[in-house]
């Protein structure tokens, strides 16, 4: 098996899919506030993937029965929208996969609600600048496991974890490529990354232990072991023959 090198026309189609992720997540700031339910956000999500003419990639995906994740306080990925209402201090992740004419685009992002503590803050700043160490070793020629050997020599240089069962993916025919990109890994490990390629970098990043645990109620909400809090910054990453394009980086926020 091999990592696809997408042509000019996919990147393309990616890459507005891609826009469409980002500007759902713009559009979810004005839902993400006390008093609504996650489930409030999932259909405010749902509606506006669908006005622009495109479908959400995770409904019905592997069972999942909801069109975006949101995650809350000690939920690291995959938290399913329901009744939850987000109070003052949550932290919360939005992540948001489009099908815009065949092609995938995935990002997410964190949220505060109200004001938050110290320590929240803090997590959610050093996971933004774990994206961003990773996103500094992507170039041709570099190998993947660079990525995940500067995002967890960061994010351990802080005190924090980084979550080794869930990891970035190729991206853009499908859901899920090849490869798997890992947010700890070896220096100078895995596959040479090449022109063409494109896959998300998507950090999970735990105030306590790396250790998660799925909820056997649901099968998906994945939560911290230990009940501390988790963090998760998201991009669709391409390569070009100088570096790589955000392709999700709509507000250049990175
Ligand atoms: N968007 C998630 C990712 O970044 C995957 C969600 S799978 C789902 O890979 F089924 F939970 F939606
Ligand atoms: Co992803
Ligand atoms: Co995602």
């Amino acid at each position: 098996m091999s990592i696809r090198i997408k042509s000019k026309e996919q990147i393309e189609g990616i890459r507005k899919s891609s826009h469409l992720a980002a500007k759902t997540l713009k559009y979810l700031e004005q839902f993400v506030v006390a008093g609504n339910t996650t489930d409030f956000i999932n259909e405010k999500a749902h509606e506006f993937i669908l006005k622009n003419n495109a479908k959400p990639a995770p409904l019905n995906y592997n069972k999942f029965p909801k069109s975006v994740c949101v995650s809350v306080n000690d939920v690291v990925c995959h938290g399913i929208p329901g009744p939850y209402i987000l109070k003052d201090g949550d932290i919360v992740n939005v992540d948001v996969t489009t099908i815009l004419n065949g092609y995938y685009g995935d990002t997410c992002r964190m949220y505060t609600v109200g004001t938050i503590n110290e320590e929240a803050q803090k997590l959610i700043d050093v996971t933004k600048e774990c994206l961003k160490i990773g996103i500094k070793e992507c170039y041709p020629g570099n190998r993947f496991g660079n990525i995940g050997y500067e995002i967890n020599r960061y994010a351990v240089s802080k005190g924090y974890s980084v979550v080794y069962e869930f990891c970035g993916h190729g991206v853009g025919i499908a859901f899920h490529e090849e490869p798997e990109v890992s947010h700890v890994a070896d220096k100078n490990s895995g596959k040479r990354m090449r022109e063409g390629m494109v896959f998300t970098i998507e950090p999970m990043i735990n105030a306590g232990k790396a250790r998660t645990k799925i909820d056997k109620n649901d099968g998906w909400t994945a939560r911290t072991i230990d009940g501390n809090l988790s963090a998760q910054f998201e991009h669709t990453i391409v390569i070009t023959p100088s570096g790589c394009e955000l392709l999700t980086d709509v507000y250049g926020e990175f």
